[in-house]
C-alpha cells in the first residue's frame, strides 16, 4: 500500500487554510483503496515557535481533536503525536549529515525571516533558532521514516517535500535504494487559500478564520473578508472570489450551481456572505460539537494517540534498525 502522510504543527488554532488545503484532501485520500494513511500532530515542529508548556499542550490537543472531529478514523489511519516516535529524531540526525547547509539557506521560511530582518536593519538571523533553521530536515525525517509516497499539503509546503526528495536521493545514492522519493499533492484551486486581507491565510499574518469558532464569531469574520467594490447588480467572477471558493467547499452541488448563476446575474457581496455563513455553519455544526466534547476529555485523545504511536513504531523501530545497519552503526 502507498503511504500517504501529512502533519500539522500546533502553533495556533486550525484555520480554513489548513482545513481546505490539507485536512479535507487528506481525509478524502484516506478513503481510497490501497493506501495507508499516516497523519500526525507535528508537535516537535511546533516547538520552534511555542515555548509555553500549557499553551503548547492545549494547542496539540486542538490539532488532534480537529482531525478526529472531522472524521479521521483511527482504526484505518495511523494517527500519532510526532514526539511519541523517538525514531524520527534519530533519523533526523542521520539525515542532517546528508543535507547541505546551502539547501537550508534556500528554504523559503528561513529566507523570508532573513529578508524581513534585512529590511528593518536587524542581524539577518535575528529570532532564528536552530530548530527553525533545520526544520526541513525534521520534516524529511517525518516523511521518510514511513517510506511515504504521497504528501498532501498546501502550496507553502511544496518546497519542503522537494527538499525531502533531495535528501532521500542523496541517501539512496550513497547506500542504495532505501527511501522511495515522496511526491507532494496539492489541490490546484485551493493550494493557497487567501485570508481576510487577501494575503495567504496564515497564523503569522493574523488573517485567519478559525475552523471551529462560535457561530457569531464566524459570521463576524466572514463579514470582514475583503471584496472588491463592484455594485450588487454587476456580474461577478467566481474564479477570483474567495467567497465563492469557500462556498464551494461547504455547499451542495446544487447550491454551488445556483450561486454560480447568481454571480452571473449580479448579487451583492453582503448577500453572498450571508449565504456563505449559512452553509458553513450548517456543515460545521456537528464537527464543532464533537471537537468540544473531545477537548473536554483529553484522556480520550491521549488513548487514541498512544495507540497510534504504538502502530507507528511497529514500523519505525525495525526500519530505523535497517537504516542504522546500512550506515554502519552498531545494531
Ligand atoms: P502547517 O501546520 O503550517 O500547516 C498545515 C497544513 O495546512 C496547509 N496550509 C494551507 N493550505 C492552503 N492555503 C493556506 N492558506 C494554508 N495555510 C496552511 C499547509 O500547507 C499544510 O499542509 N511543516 C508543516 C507540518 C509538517 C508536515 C510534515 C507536513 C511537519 N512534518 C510532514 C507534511 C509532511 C507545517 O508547518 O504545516
Amino acid at each position: 500500500d502507498n503511504v500517504i502522510l501529512t502533519g500539522i504543527k500546533p502553533t495556533g488554532q486550525i484555520h480554513l487554510g489548513n482545513y481546505i488545503g490539507a485536512i479535507k484532501p487528506a481525509l478524502a485520500l484516506a478513503k481510497q483503496p490501497n493506501v495507508k494513511p499516516v497523519y500526525f500532530v507535528a508537535d516537535a515542529h511546533g516547538l520552534t515557535k511555542i515555548h509555553d508548556a500549557k499553551e503548547f499542550r492545549q494547542l496539540s490537543y486542538g490539532i488532534a481533536a480537529t482531525w478526529l472531529a472531522l472524521g479521521l478514523d483511527p482504526n484505518k489511519t495511523i494517527f500519532y503525536r510526532q514526539s511519541d516516535i523517538p525514531e524520527i529524531f534519530e533519523l533526523n540526525w542521520i539525515l542532517a549529515n546528508f543535507t547541505s547547509k546551502g539547501l537550508m539557506n534556500r528554504a523559503h521560511a528561513y529566507k523570508a525571516i532573513v529578508e524581513s530582518n534585512n529590511e528593518i536593519g536587524n542581524d539577518p538571523d535575528f529570532g532564528v533558532n536552530m530548530g527553525l533553521f533545520t526544520y526541513p530536515i525534521l520534516m524529511t525525517a517525518d516523511i521518510l521514516m514511513f517510506q511515504s509516497k504521497i504528501v498532501p499539503v498546501g502550496k507553502d509546503q511544496i518546497q519542503h517535500v522537494e527538499i525531502a526528495r533531495d535528501i532521500a536521493a542523496n541517501f539512496n545514492k550513497t547506500y542504495g535504494e532505501t527511501f522511495p522519493l515522496p511526491a507532494y499533492q496539492v489541490q490546484e484551486e485551493t493550494a493557497v487559500l487567501p485570508g481576510l486581507d487577501g494575503r495567504k491565510m496564515s497564523k503569522s499574518y493574523h488573517n485567519t478564520i478559525p475552523l471551529f469558532t462560535n457561530p457569531a464569531t464566524l459570521q463576524k469574520l466572514i463579514n470582514k473578508i475583503k471584496t472588491d467594490s463592484l455594485p450588487p447588480e454587476a456580474e461577478k467572477n467566481p474564479k477570483t472570489s474567495i467567497l465563492f471558493t469557500l462556498y464551494k467547499e461547504f455547499a451542495s452541488p446544487e447550491e454551488v450551481d445556483a450561486m454560480r448563476r447568481q454571480y452571473k446575474e449580479g448579487i451583492g457581496w453582503g448577500e453572498v456572505k450571508k449565504q456563505l455563513f449559512m452553509v458553513m455553519d450548517r456543515y460545521l455544526q456537528e464537527p464543532r460539537e464533537r471537537y468540544s466534547e473531545l477537548m473536554a476529555s483529553p484522556e480520550k485523545i491521549d488513548a487514541i494517540l498512544r495507540k497510534g504511536a504504538e502502530q507507528a513504531r511497529e514500523y519505525s523501530v525495525p526500519f530505523l534498525k535497517e537504516i542504522k545497519r546500512k550506515i554502519g552503526f552498531y545494531v
